[in-house]
C-alpha cells in the first residue's frame, strides 16, 4: 500500500478501529511486567505507528509506563489522543513519518524501548524503519519489539483458514502473508538490529459470525481491500457456508461465539 492509499484507508477507518479489534492482554501484561522491572523511572517507551496508541493506553493504564506515541496519520491519533485524555494516562502524540524523525525526538533521545504493534509489514523498507529505530535506541542496552505476525502465524487465523485467497492476497510481510524469521532477521540486521528472540503468543479470541463480518466490512484488515468490492461479497458468501459447516452451532444461534486462534509473534532486537 502507498503512502497516499495508507493514509486514506487509516483516516475512513479510524473512528471504528478500537472496535473491531481486540487488544491482546497477554503482550500488554507481558512488556508491562517488563518495562517496570527495569526501567520504572526511565524515560517515556518509544511507540512508533502508534494508530490510536490502543497498546500504550492499554499498557499505561495497567502499569503506569508513560509513552512517546508517534504516526503520520492524524485521524488515527486524534481518537488516540482523545481516548488517553480521558483515561488520563501519561501518553505524549507526536505526528510525523517514522522514516524522517531526525531531530525531532531528539530531547528524549536515546530511548530504553521502542514497540511496534501491527505495523511493520507497513513498512515495505524494513531496512530503513531498523536504521531509524536504531537511531533512536540507547546503543548498550535499548531493545525494540515489534509485535507482528511470523511464520505460519497468519495461516492459522480464521481468515486464513476459511476466508478465500486471504493469504494469497496478503503480501504485505516482505512478500508473504507472515514474516519468514529468516528474511526478517536479515532486513532487519541491513539496518543495524540484531534479533535477539522471538516470543510467540497464541492469543485466541472469541467472535459471533455476525461480528466476523463486520470486522471484514469495516476494513479490519487493509488485506481486505486487496478485493474489488464484488469480488470482496463472493469471498463473504464463502467464508459465512464455510463457517456455518466447520461451526454449525453458529446455524441456528446467531449468538455463538466461535473461539478461534489469533497467533502472534513478539520479535526483540537490540543494537548491532
Ligand atoms: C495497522 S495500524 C497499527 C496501529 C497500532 N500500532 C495498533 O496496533 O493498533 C498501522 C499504523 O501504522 C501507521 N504508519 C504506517 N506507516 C507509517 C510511517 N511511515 N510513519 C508513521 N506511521 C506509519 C499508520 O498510519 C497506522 O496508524
Amino acid at each position: 500500500m502507498n503512502r497516499k492509499k495508507r493514509t486514506l484507508h487509516f483516516r475512513s477507518v479510524a473512528e471504528v478501529y478500537d472496535q473491531v479489534r481486540g487488544t491482546d492482554r497477554p503482550v500488554v501484561d507481558y512488556l508491562g511486567y517488563f518495562f517496570s522491572k527495569y526501567c520504572p523511572h526511565s524515560p517515556p517507551v518509544l511507540d512508533l505507528a502508534t494508530g490510536t496508541a490502543r497498546y500504550p493506553i492499554a499498557i499505561a493504564h495497567s502499569f503506569g509506563i508513560p509513552f512517546l506515541c508517534v504516526d503520520e496519520n492524524a485521524s488515527m491519533l486524534a481518537v488516540g489522543r482523545s481516548k488517553a485524555e480521558q483515561l488520563r494516562v501519561p501518553l505524549t502524540f507526536v505526528k510525523s513519518d517514522c522514516l524522517r524523525l531526525d531531530g525531532i525526538l531528539d530531547p528524549f533521545r536515546p530511548f530504553s524501548f521502542v514497540t511496534m504493534f501491527n505495523a511493520l509489514h507497513h513498512f515495505s523498507d524494513i531496512p530503513s524503519i531498523a536504521y531509524a529505530i536504531r537511531h533512536q535506541l540507547h546503543p548498550a542496552s535499548g531493545r525494540c519489539y515489534f509485535y507482528t505476525r511470523v511464520g505460519d502465524d497468519n495461516v492459522r487465523t480464521i481468515w486464513g483458514h476459511y476466508f478465500p485467497e486471504f493469504v494469497e492476497r496478503e503480501r504485505h510481510y516482505l512478500g508473504k502473508s507472515s514474516f519468514s524469521l529468516s528474511c526478517l532477521t536479515s532486513a532487519l540486521h541491513k539496518g543495524g538490529l540484531i534479533v535477539q528472540e522471538c516470543i510467540p503468543f497464541e492469543v485466541y479470541e472469541k467472535h459471533t459470525l455476525d461480528e466476523l463480518l463486520r470486522k471484514v466490512r469495516s476494513y479490519h484488515f487493509s488485506t481486505f481491500r486487496a478485493y474489488a468490492p464484488d469480488e470482496l461479497e463472493k469471498a463473504i458468501a464463502v467464508f459465512s457456508n464455510r463457517i456455518r459447516c466447520a461451526f454449525p452451532e453458529t446455524r441456528n444461534d446467531p449468538t455463538y461465539r466461535i473461539t478461534h486462534p489469533s497467533p502472534m509473534t513478539l520479535v526483540v532486537g537490540i543494537p548491532g
